[in-house]
C-alpha cells in the first residue's frame, strides 16, 4: 500500500508543467512588468475545443485508477470526506458544508467539474502555473486547490502537497487533461463574461427574482436545505449561498461580477449557457441580493490584490 501511493505520488508530482512560465518560476512574486508580460504569454495562446470528458469507467481501466478516484471523491463528496464533522480530526480540511461540485458543476457523465462553463477542471492541468493579482504571483494548481480552501470552503485549511487528497486531486485533473494540447487554453472554461448593465445593481429588485427561481431550492435567507443527518453530518441537501455553512467573504463566488456570470448560465439548476434562464439584469441584481446576506469573513483578505492596477473591478 505504502509503495503504492509512493510510485502515484511520484507520477503525479512530475506531470509537465503546460506554460512555460520562464525566466519565472512557480511560487515567485512578479512587479507590474513581469505580471503585465506573463498574462500577455497566457492571454495569447490558441484556444482548443472543448473536450468532452469521459465517465468513471474509463478512469477505472486507468493504471493510476485509485488514486484517480479517491480526487473524485474529494471533490464530488467533500463534506464527507474532508468536512469539518469527519470522524478523523486530522482530515478536518474544509470549512463548511460545500462540496467543489457545489460550484465546479458536474457534466453529463456526473464527473466533478466538467459542466461547460460551469468552473470546469478540464483544462486546469494545462492552465497552471499561472499569473494570480490576488498574490501577484506564479500560481501552481496546488495552490490554486488551496485557494479555494481557504475562501470557498469557508475557512478551510490548506490541503498538504503530499497528502493523498491533494495528490487525489491533480491526478484527477491530470486524467481529465489526457489528450488535449498542453499549450493551449480551452473553449468552455471558467464562466462566460457579459456586458454589465450600466447601473448599479439592485439588491430589492435581487430579492424578487430570488423569491420567483431560487427560494424553493435554497430556502429562505439562501440558508439551504438541511439534509435529515445535518446534525452528524453537517450536509445539506441544497447548499447554503449564505451564512457560515456557505463560502466566505474573500471567495471567488463573493465577488459580484463572478457571481452573476456564473447564476446566469447555471441557475436554476440544469440551466446551461445554451438556453439562459435569467436575463443578464436579473442575474446582476439577484447575485446581488445573495451577497448582501451575511457570510463568515476571511481574517487577512484585505492583504489580497497588493497592486491596485490588477484589481478586478468587482
Ligand atoms: C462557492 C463556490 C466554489 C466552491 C465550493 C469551490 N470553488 Fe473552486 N472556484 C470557484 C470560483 C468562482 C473560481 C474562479 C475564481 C476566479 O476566476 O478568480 C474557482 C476556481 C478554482 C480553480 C481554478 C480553475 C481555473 O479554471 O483556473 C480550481 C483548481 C478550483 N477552483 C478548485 C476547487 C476545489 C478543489 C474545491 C473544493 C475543495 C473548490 N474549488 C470549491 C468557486 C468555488
Ligand atoms: C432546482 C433547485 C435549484 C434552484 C431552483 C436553484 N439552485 Fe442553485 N444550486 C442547486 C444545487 C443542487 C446546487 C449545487 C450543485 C451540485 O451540488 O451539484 C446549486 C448551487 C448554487 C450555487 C453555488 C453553490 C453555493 O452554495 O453557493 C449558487 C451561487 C447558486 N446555486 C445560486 C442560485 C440562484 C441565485 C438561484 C436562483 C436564480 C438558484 N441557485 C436556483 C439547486 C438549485
Amino acid at each position: 500500500m505504502k509503495t503504492v501511493l509512493f510510485v502515484s505520488l511520484l507520477t503525479a508530482t512530475t506531470a509537465a508543467h503546460a506554460i512555460d512560465v520562464s525566466p519565472y518560476r512557480p511560487g515567485q512574486v512578479l512587479n507590474a512588468e513581469q505580471a503585465k508580460e506573463l498574462q500577455q504569454r497566457y492571454k495569447s495562446r490558441e484556444q482548443q475545443a472543448w473536450k468532452t470528458p469521459g465517465s468513471v469507467n474509463d478512469i477505472k481501466k486507468h493504471e493510476n485508477s485509485e488514486l484517480i478516484l479517491y480526487g473524485v471523491q474529494v471533490l464530488d463528496k467533500t463534506v464527507a470526506t474532508i468536512g469539518p464533522q469527519v470522524k478523523d480530526s486530522s482530515k478536518r480540511y474544509s470549512g463548511n458544508s460545500l462540496n467543489c461540485t457545489s460550484c465546479h458543476l458536474q457534466g453529463d457523465t456526473q464527473l466533478p467539474g466538467t459542466k461547460y462553463d460551469a468552473l470546469p477542471f478540464t483544462n486546469v492541468a494545462n492552465d497552471y502555473p499561472q499569473f494570480r493579482a490576488r498574490s501577484m504571483s506564479i500560481v501552481t494548481t496546488a495552490a490554486r486547490v488551496n485557494g479555494c480552501m481557504l475562501r470557498s470552503m469557508g475557512n478551510g485549511r490548506e490541503l498538504p502537497l503530499d497528502s493523498k487528497e491533494m495528490q487525489g486531486i491533480l491526478a484527477y485533473f491530470d486524467w481529465l487533461a489526457e489528450g488535449t494540447k498542453k499549450d493551449q487554453a480551452m473553449q468552455g472554461t471558467g464562466v462566460p463574461a457579459f456586458d454589465l448593465p450600466d447601473r448599479k445593481a439592485d439588491v430589492a429588485a435581487g430579492k424578487k427574482v430570488y423569491r420567483l427561481n431560487c427560494l424553493a431550492c435554497h430556502g429562505e435567507k439562501a440558508a439551504g436545505m438541511k439534509a435529515p443527518d445535518y446534525k452528524e453530518t453537517g450536509m445539506y441537501a441544497f447548499p447554503p449561498l449564505a451564512g457560515n455553512d456557505s463560502f466566505n467573504d474573500d471567495a471567488g463566488m463573493s465577488r459580484l461580477i463572478k457571481a452573476a456570470q456564473f447564476i446566469r448560465v447555471n441557475m436554476p439548476f440544469g440551466t446551461n449557457s445554451k438556453s439562459p434562464v435569467l436575463t443578464v439584469e436579473q442575474a446582476y441584481d439577484v447575485a446581488a441580493y445573495v451577497l448582501s446576506l451575511p457570510r463568515s469573513r476571511r481574517e487577512g483578505r484585505e492583504k489580497d490584490f497588493p497592486d491596485a492596477n490588477f484589481r478586478p473591478a468587482d
